[in-house]
């Protein structure tokens, strides 16, 4: 049985052991990083500086959210905002490998600068067991690099500390809710962000597109849950897909975006079905971006593929 009050001294004592002089640490606002920033901040005190990059993927008014959260926590924090330089580097990349493996190399440099700036020599992070698994760790395959792990360059100057290095999605929820962390009960978000939710180029207007759509699919998905229509998934969140389709407006035809809405139910991510969403629910988030989204997107569609075969992210 997992115990959180265990886990949070140990990992407390550890940090503190090895910590020994300034540590900086990634934190995206996500369950992850804010337990391990919460984690640190206990061991290291104001010898931790905790930085949120807005890489210009993040969902509709997260960063202000964010900066909001870290002030109650009561961390020593920096905001960031390196949008222009991520949105550079993606110029021209479609493949979601080479993709992710350029954001998380750009993250690192960012946290490098920053780390420079504040005498660092420890770089903090919320990796999770599942993270490193399907990264590949040279007995299993490489399924997606994530963020955290395939992106970190080798000639990195700073020493990696993971506290949540063993642990799964619900533990990490566990020691949240132990630590009173407000973000225990947020949906997961990956590292790239938006980015892996717009297939294809990551430009500022496809990302605005999917950051849109986002969150039409949240509000209306939290409020249906809200209202008792449905139970709240996992995981809940739409995609922007590279083609476009025929469709109709008033009188014109119409060659307009597609948006595919995913959602999910699971347990650690490992593995995941599919929500059976009631029609209802699905037609009004259909409505809306298509109403809402006019002059970008013309077409909804809902992914029921389970994982495996498929995984959660489409990218
Ligand atoms: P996949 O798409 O691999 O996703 O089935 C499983 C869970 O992990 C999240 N995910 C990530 N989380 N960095 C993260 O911290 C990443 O690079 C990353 N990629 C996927 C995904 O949102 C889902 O909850």
């Amino acid at each position: 049985m997992f115990n959180a009050e265990r886990f949070v001294n140990e990992q407390i004592e550890e940090m503190r052991s090895k910590i020994k002089g300034k540590a900086i640490i990634a934190c995206s606002g996500g369950v992850d990083s804010t337990v391990a920033a919460v984690l640190a901040s206990r061991a290291v005190g104001d010898r931790l500086l905790t930085v949120y990059v807005n890489n210009g993927f993040m969902r509709k008014g997260e960063t202000e959210a964010v900066g909001k959260m870290f002030d109650t926590l009561g961390v020593n924090y920096r905001l960031v905002d390196a949008s222009e330089e991520f949105f550079a580097a993606m110029k021209g990349v479609t493949d979601p490998e080479r993709k992710r493996k350029i954001i998380g190399e750009r993250f690192i440099r960012v946290f490098e600068r920053t780390a420079k700036e504040f005498g660092a020599k420890y770089l903090v992070q919320g990796t999770i067991a599942p993270d490193w698994i399907e990264s590949g760790d040279g007995v299993r395959d490489v399924i997606k690099s994530h963020h955290n792990v395939g992106g970190l360059p080798k000639d990195m100057d700073m020493e990696l500390v993971e506290p949540l290095r063993d642990l799964y999605k619900d533990e990490v929820r566990v020691v949240a809710r132990y630590l009173n962390v407000q973000v225990a009960e947020r949906q997961p978000f990956p590292g790239p962000a938006l980015a892996i939710r717009v297939l294809g180029e990551v430009t500022p207007e496809s990302v605005e597109i999917v950051r849109e759509a986002c969150a039409i699919v949240e509000e209306e998905i939290e409020r249906a849950s809200a209202a008792g229509k449905m139970t709240r998934p996992w995981q809940y969140f739409a995609v922007l897909l590279p083609c476009q389709s025929v469709g109709v407006q008033g009188d014109n035809r119409a060659y307009g975006r597609t948006i595919a809405v995913r959602s999910v139910e699971s347990i650690d991510g490992m593995s995941a079905a599919y929500s059976r969403i009631p029609h209802e629910v699905l037609e009004r988030i259909s409505v809306r971006i298509t109403n809402e989204m006019k002059s970008d997107v013309n077409r909804v569609v809902y992914d029921i593929t389970n994982k495996p075969p498929a995984t959660v992210e489409w990218e």
